[in-house]
């Protein structure tokens, strides 16, 4: 028996496996909404016979599709994507998001750009008015961490945004690394104003590898529900 945030992860990210058809090239999300998608989409390879071309996100989300039976081929291999399916953790009305709760932003935004279409499925929760609420991860090099961060203090003094405090990511007592190698910081912004000037003034600063704001890539969301209703937007 699922718990109500899982029916409606679950709900969303198989209402998002019929946009899949024969043949497609897909790329894979990361996170728990993106593994039952993973899931769902394998029994469709093995049931149907499905035929597709698949890229993941992260190592993570690799492993997964090799267990449930879909072939994993890289990017390099590919190029050009038709659809990726992923997760995020919020939402807005112009259907931006905020990515990289996972830490995997980086290779996800590579992927959805990638991809002709960019479908979300996410539960209600992270439908939000205005982006921020929650942390906005960003990717840095780990040389020179710490003057990195302290760049990104400064940029944010000119930025709208009711909260400027920044955490390096910890898996434990050690420094999250990602899948490139590199540390993620948190901004608490609690609110960001102008999410496309964000996103272009942080990818600016020297040691920034990738912010978590996806600005005009997402496409569609499919929203889940507690009580198993999806609802599609965009
Ligand atoms: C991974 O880096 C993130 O971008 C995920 O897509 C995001 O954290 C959503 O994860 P859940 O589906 O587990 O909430």
């Amino acid at each position: 028996e699922l718990s109500p945030i899982d029916k409606a992860k679950y709900a969303c990210a198989v209402k998002s496996v019929d946009f899949v058809k024969d043949g497609m090239r897909v790329g894979l999300g990361t996170g728990s909404t993106a593994a039952w998608m993973v899931k769902r989409l394998g029994e469709r390879v093995r049931d149907e016979g499905l035929n597709i071309v698949a890229v993941a996100t992260s190592t993570r989300t690799a492993q997964l599709a090799e267990e449930v039976g879909i072939k994993v081929s890289t990017l390099n291999e590919v190029e050009w994507l038709d659809l990726t399916i992923d997760g995020a953790d919020e939402f807005d009305p112009d259907l931006n998001l905020i990515k990289g709760g996972g830490g995997a932003h980086l290779q996800e935004k590579v992927v959805a750009t990638a991809s002709e279409r960019m479908i979300v499925i996410a539960d209600a929760a992270k439908d939000v008015p205005q982006l921020g609420a929650f942390p906005l991860p960003v990717e840095v090099l780990n040389f020179g961490w710490k003057t990195t961060r302290g760049l990104i203090e400064e940029a944010l003094e000119d930025l709208d945004v009711d909260g400027r405090e920044i955490t390096l990511r910890m898996s434990g007592d050690e420094p999250f690394i990602t899948d490139e190698g590199n540390l993620v910081l948190d901004l608490h912004l609690k609110r960001i104003g102008d999410p496309r000037r964000m996103a272009l003034i942080l990818n600016q600063i020297p040691g920034v590898v990738e912010n978590g704001l996806f600005i005009d890539i997402c496409d569609v969301v499919v929203i889940g529900h507690e009580d198993g209703k999806v609802e599609v937007r965009g």
